[in-house]
């Protein structure tokens, strides 16, 4: 940073240097010097804070005098450190005898209405006000009237309760809600001692991403519905983990007690996720320690199953594969850690020569080898945070605070914070999307599209970029360039002159395209588009599964092996495994994980074969539909009962840690598949997970250096497969 944007403070008599307009509060941490406060956070806006007075410090500026001397003249009144910005010359107290009575009387005043209920609230044990009243506060109160009642737990959302007793009114939520997730649902209603937190017009708050403000709210006052009463935070123990419910791959903190996950809290990544999560996260896991887990092997008998053994189970496993040897196809995966997938597919290649295998769930079933050929990569987002450094972002059917949480806060903050260009293209169905974060609010152009114009909405974007010049021609695919005057236009998009696309242009695209038939369509004017930008980054394909980039990276295709490299021999598609083993020609089929009679595009396709499948082995945590159809069911550890790693949406590979012995006769995925290997007569030398990792990461270029060590903090962004003649086909 040039000096020019730096300047020399002094905090409690230690000189430093800091960005000029730095806030008081942000320069004093630098120095290990903590200012109590509870309305600042760093990543709310400072424009509307300084509400709570916690963090008053006393403040000399330097004055010249008619003489030309400099003295020190001190502010009248204590200042705000979380709204003062750094200046040069400042002197900053922070515990003068003036301050340490200032903080006890704003103590006193924000508990003059507060009910003390701390032993039944359950911020109680983590609750900063309780923490700064023990360090900062009176003794006792000068406050004798009756204080403020109001019922408790007001339902604000599905998920979130307020008690507004506990209200100390710092604007927490409120500025989450109309800086972060942008559904500005909250309000302050009322003034003075009647002010009260609500959504407005007391509707209820639709946020998808509401969690939050429990998380953010310095008291007890909005609390889990889940969480309420369930436990004292000091009888939790947690540990790291990654939210298993989408692909973004947030950075969560698991809180457990004897066995059970209790609550879900962020984690901080500042490349993934900064400290936010969405509901589907926060309050979407609690399935891990539900009683409807598998609780051990069973094995089908006539129309019911029985419980068995392990050995029992695995015993007929693996006689139905060696009898069927590369009779059997793998359906599934994406919600397996890379381990579990790697192991899965060595046994299916290299001991089964089956090439079988397929995670997708349709109805696109494009080889990997043209999808990496048109993209220029695998579809993934490369940076969630590069985001921000956008000038353009293009939402192409994509409804994305549903598909992409994380993201889409990205994109916004981006908009926000950035000045970002938001531009979505979306099928007309999105008109009314049922709930409240929505591109639309801050899109720059909104389109919709009828479906029968997808594609040429995406044509139309690429003839966009070539009529403003942005790309050339000669930039262009041949094969492209051919294509530019017969391709199919959208009535819409064509007739729109208002969409801009300044460089660095992302563009995301979505389950409308990718959801569809139109999947490589769509993708080929789009990766043209960002290729001639020369950064092929510009486009992504997010998967939507927890792992379904590590599907997608470590082989779980019919023409790709770890790494991206095409295999020797092309398998069967999803669709082609589901019908070839209704058939009867695929003798054993194993389902990992997914609902397939459910997900699958066309799930009473998938029900019907998978009803008429020879013998079903289905690996997992829940007897779902597809489950019930199994022969034989091999229960899996869920996420808090094992280590491993997930890659996201970015390529980025993350480690999760195991929070507690599994209470269930559960295993590894990876260890089922390498006990059967062995049993059919093939070792495999793991022990333990870090052996396989440490396996990827020695044989699966794109893996190099993801190990454990390196995983440890933001996690490794994988390498892409390299390839060869992709820019001009
Ligand atoms: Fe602050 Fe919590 Fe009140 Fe919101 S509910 S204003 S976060 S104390
Ligand atoms: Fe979990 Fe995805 Fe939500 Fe993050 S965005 S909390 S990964 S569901
Ligand atoms: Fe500064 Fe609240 S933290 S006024």
């Amino acid at each position: 940073m040039p000096d020019s944007q730096l300047v020399n403070i002094v905090i409690n008599g230690r000189p430093l240097t800091v960005p000029k307009g730095e806030m008081i509060i942000e320069a004093a941490r630098r120095i290990g010097i903590e200012i109590p406060h509870f309305c600042y956070h760093p990543r709310l806006s400072k424009e509307t804070g300084a509400n709570c007075r916690m963090c008053l410090v006393e403040v000399s500026m330097p004055r010249r005098g008619p003489d030309g001397t400099v003295t020190l003249a001190k502010m009248p009144k204590p200042q705000t450190s979380c709204s003062l910005p750094a200046d040069e010359g400042m002197v900053i107290e922070t515990e003068t005898p003036a301050i340490v009575e200032a903080r006890r009387g704003i103590l006193e005043f924000l508990l003059i209405n507060h009910p003390l209920d701390c032993p039944i609230c359950d911020r109680g044990g983590e609750c900063p006000l309780q923490n700064n009243t023990l360090h900062y506060g009176p003794p006792t109160t000068r406050f004798v009237e009756e204080k403020r009642h109001l019922p408790k737990a007001y339902p604000l959302s599905q998920h979130v309760v307020l008690d507004r007793e506990r209200c100390i009114h710092c604007a927490r939520c409120t500025r989450f809600a109309a800086d972060i997730s942008g559904d500005a649902q909250l309000g302050f209603l009322k003034r003075g001692a009647d002010m009260e937190v609500s959504a407005y017009h007391e509707t209820e708050f639709t946020s998808l991403f509401s969690g939050n403000v429990i998380e953010l709210c310095p008291v007890g006052a909005l609390l889990s519905r889940d969480y309420r009463f369930r436990a004292r935070p000091w009888d939790l123990a947690t540990q790291k983990s990654i939210c298993t419910e989408c692909s973004n791959g947030c950075n969560i903190k698991l809180d457990h007690r004897a066995g059970k996950l209790v609550r879900v809290n962020a984690r901080v990544n500042e490349v993934v996720n900064e400290e936010w999560t969405c509901d589907r996260g926060k309050f979407g896991m609690g399935h891990i320690s539900s009683e409807d887990r598998i609780r051990r092997p069973l094995i089908r008998e006539g129309d019911a199953f029985r419980e068995a053994t392990w050995e029992e189970a695995l015993s007929l496993v693996e006689q139905r594969l060696r009898e069927a040897g590369a009779s059997t196809a793998f359906l599934g995966g994406s919600l397996s850690s890379n381990e579990d997938l790697y192991v899965l597919q060595r046994l299916w290649r290299e001991v089964l020569g089956s090439p079988h295998l397929d995670h997708r769930m349709g109805p696109s079933f494009a080889r990997n080898v043209d999808r990496i050929r048109v993209l220029g990569h695998t579809g993934v987002v490369r940076s969630i945070s590069d985001l921000e450094k956008k000038r353009t972002i293009v939402v192409f059917g994509s409804d994305l605070a549903v598909e992409q949480p994380i993201v889409y806060l990205r994109v916004r903050k981006a908009w926000n914070r950035h000045d970002a260009r938001v531009i979505e293209i979306q099928p007309a169905s999105l008109r009314s999307p049922g709930h409240s974060n929505r591109v639309a609010d801050f899109a720059s152009v909104s389109a919709r599209y009828d479906p029968a114009e997808r594609v040429g909405a995406a044509w139309d974007l690429l003839r966009t970029a070539v009529e403003q010049r942005l790309v050339e021609n000669s930039a262009l695919p041949n094969m492209v360039v051919g294509k530019l005057d017969t391709a199919p236009t959208c009535s819409v998009i064509s007739a729109l002159s208002s969409i801009l696309l300044e460089p660095p242009v992302a563009v995301l695209v979505g389950a409308d395209a990718v959801r569809s038939m139109d999947m490589m369509d769509v993708l080929e004017p789009l990766g043209a588009l960002a290729q001639a930008l020369g950064d092929a980054w510009t486009i992504a394909v997010p998967a939507s599964k927890v792992n379904e980039q590590g599907a997608r990276d470590l082989g779980i295709l019919p023409d790709t092996v770890p790494g991206g490299s095409p295999s020797a021999t092309f398998g069967f598609n999803s669709h082609e495994i589901l019908e070839s083993a209704g058939k009867g020609n695929v003798s054993v089929l194993w389902v990992s994980g997914l609902d397939v009679a459910q997900e699958y595009h066309d799930p009473a396709f998938a029900a019907r074969n998978l009803e008429q499948a020879p013998f079903v082995v289905f690996s997992g945590m829940h007897l779902h539909a597809t489950a019930r159809m199994a022969n034989v069911v091999l229960p899996v550890c869920s996420v808090a009962e094992c280590d491993g790693t997930y890659t996201n949406v970015e390529g980025r590979v993350q480690r999760f840690y195991k929070a507690y012995e599994p209470s269930l006769d559960v295993r590894e995925e990876w260890r089922i598949a390498s006990n059967l290997a062995a049993r059919l007569g093939c070792p495999m030398a793991y022990v333990t997970w870090r052996d396989v990792l440490a396996e990827i990461a020695a044989k699966v270029p794109i893996h190099r250096g993801c190990t454990p060590d390196r995983l440890a903090g933001e996690g490794v962004l994988r390498e892409e497969p390299v390839l060869t003649g992709a820019t001009k086909p």
